[in-house]
């Protein structure tokens, strides 16, 4: 081939090569340059995979002077023989014949240190460089596992004969019931319209009504699912509540399967096995990323994520973790009795302490969830189930949904849901109704888990959370 038309070839292929003894051209950036004044060695990343590939430049082609601008962040291009390395830690190396400078980097760039990971900034500090951060190892491994989650999702609904729905990010309704929600207007904040009353007038808004941003696809999920049978959406939502954790955050991703005549051990079989065969997913394609977070953040990540692929979730009733919290040792910050909702506390004990696997919790009472959940026959409980994780707590909540018109509006009332903006909801109770069953599950938190990164802030590129919002 003339030199002129070499394609660049991904690092990720060049470093699995046995075709040796060619010609090759890589484009990347450069984590380190050392050296003397006979050879110089270039550690080259370009995202493909968490390894970095060495270029040799020796000091006839290259003087040590002409490689100046091959500072740690620079990019570079290098043409050169693609051979077996000499050196120890590498299969291949590139003897380069070419190397051309595409954007320098001086010394002001954050990210000088070796390898530039957590040993040299910290992750508090890599959040203020967020723009930046994807070029380190651990962020660089954090996003590529992320993506394979994702792939791995569509992968498997569509495997499973679910179809991919997109739900409104404006929506008019709030799924959740009541508060936390973010208001899409294009009214004037100083001046907006008013009523006669004084009130403001969403009348003149955009939509002729009040918005908001979704807080979760469920609703219309539902409504898809009531005609094509098994449903996802998968999408961002939004949450303005004030949670300064790190398992929350302002925009964050969930995923929301509604299956048509599931019932809640449906429900919870389909949970079970989408989350342990995405975890499988990630284990089997993202080696060589989770082993560097393994060894750099997590001893035990490898084997917590083997456990759950393996180990059934154990299943139990609301009702029964409470008597198990009740006569628990251990001092909660909150104490718990029938009725309360459980705190992240109580349910990391559930799963960290008592039965240390992955639990599922169902049949909560119902004045502590969504009013779209079917009622339980004693009228006290609903048929919900939450899955709780190892350092996690909550990865799933979900429901089998109250299919009965006149339950459904009853519960509405009870919570103060505002029949007239739900209409359309209740009208899948009105014609064709049927037993379903749905859940979400934050993605966020499941990149969390399988990564075993600790704060939620470090498993999406640009966080929002409250006071935050500069990339
Ligand atoms: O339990 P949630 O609120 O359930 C729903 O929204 C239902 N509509 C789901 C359904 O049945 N279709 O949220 C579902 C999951 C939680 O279990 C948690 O993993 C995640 O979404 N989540 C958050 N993740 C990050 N930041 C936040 N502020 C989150 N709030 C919920
Ligand atoms: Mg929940």
């Amino acid at each position: 081939m003339p030199a002129d038309q070499l394609r660049r070839t991904r690092i990720q292929d060049l470093l699995k090569s046995t075709d040796l003894n060619r010609e090759v051209l890589v484009k990347a950036w450069v984590r380190t340059r050392r050296g003397n004044k006979y050879v110089q060695f270039i550690a080259l990343n370009d995202g493909s995979c968490l390894a970095t590939l060495q270029v040799v430049a020796a000091a006839e082609g290259f003087p040590e002077e002409s490689l100046k601008e091959i500072t740690t962040g620079s990019c570079i291009a290098v043409r050169g023989q693609l051979v077996a390395s000499q050196g120890k830690g590498q299969a291949v190396e590139i003897q380069a014949t070419e190397i051309t400078v595409l954007g320098t980097a001086d010394e002001t760039y954050p990210l000088q240190k070796k390898g530039n990971d957590q040993k040299g900034i910290s992750l508090e500090h890599l959040r203020e460089i967020a723009h930046l951060r994807p070029r380190t190892n651990t962020f660089g491994a954090v996003l590529r596992i992320r993506h394979a989650l994702a792939f791995a999702i569509h992968q498997y609904f569509n495997d499973h004969g679910f179809y991919y729905v997109h739900t409104p990010i404006i929506t008019g309704s709030d799924a959740e019931g009541a508060g936390q929600m973010f208001r899409v207007t294009t009214l004037p904040p100083e001046h907006p319209p008013r009523t006669a009353d004084g009130a403001v007038d969403y009348a003149e808004d955009f939509f002729g009504k009040q918005t908001n941003l979704t807080v979760s696809g469920q609703l219309e999920g539902e409504l898809a699912a009531m005609a094509l049978g098994s449903v996802y959406t998968f999408g961002p939502t939004f949450r303005a509540e004030n949670s300064n954790t790190a398992r929350h955050l302002a925009e964050f991703w969930m995923i929301e399967p509604e299956v048509a005549f599931n019932d809640l051990t449906d429900n919870m079989d389909l949970a079970e096995d989408f989350l342990q065969s995405l975890v499988r997913y990630a284990l089997a394609h993202c080696a060589e990323d989770l082993q560097f977070l393994n060894d750099t953040y997590d001893k035990e990540l490898l084997e917590r994520l083997n456990f759950v692929t393996t180990n059934e979730f154990q299943r139990l009733t609301y009702t029964e973790a409470v008597e198990i919290l009740k006569s628990a040792k251990k001092k909660f910050e909150f104490p718990v009795d029938w009725g309360t909702d459980l705190q992240s506390e109580h349910e990391r004990y559930l799963v960290e302490k008592h039965f240390k696997k992955p639990v599922i919790l169902t049949n909560y009472p119902k004045e502590i969830k969504a009013f779209y959940m079917k009622l339980d026959d004693d009228g006290r409980t609903v048929r919900a189930m939450d899955v709780l994780f190892p350092g996690i707590g909550e990865i799933i909540g979900g429901s089998q949904r109250e299919e009965d018109l006149v339950k459904l509006q009853t519960r509405m009332a009870e919570m103060h849901v505002p029949e007239d903006e739900l209409w359309w909801y209740l009208d899948t109770r009105r014609f064709g109704t049927a037993p379903h069953a749905g859940f979400g599950l934050g993605f966020e938190r499941l990149v969390l888990f399988v990564t075993g990164m600790t704060n939620i802030r470090d498993v999406i590129p640009f966080p929002r959370f409250p006071k935050n919002a500069e990339f």
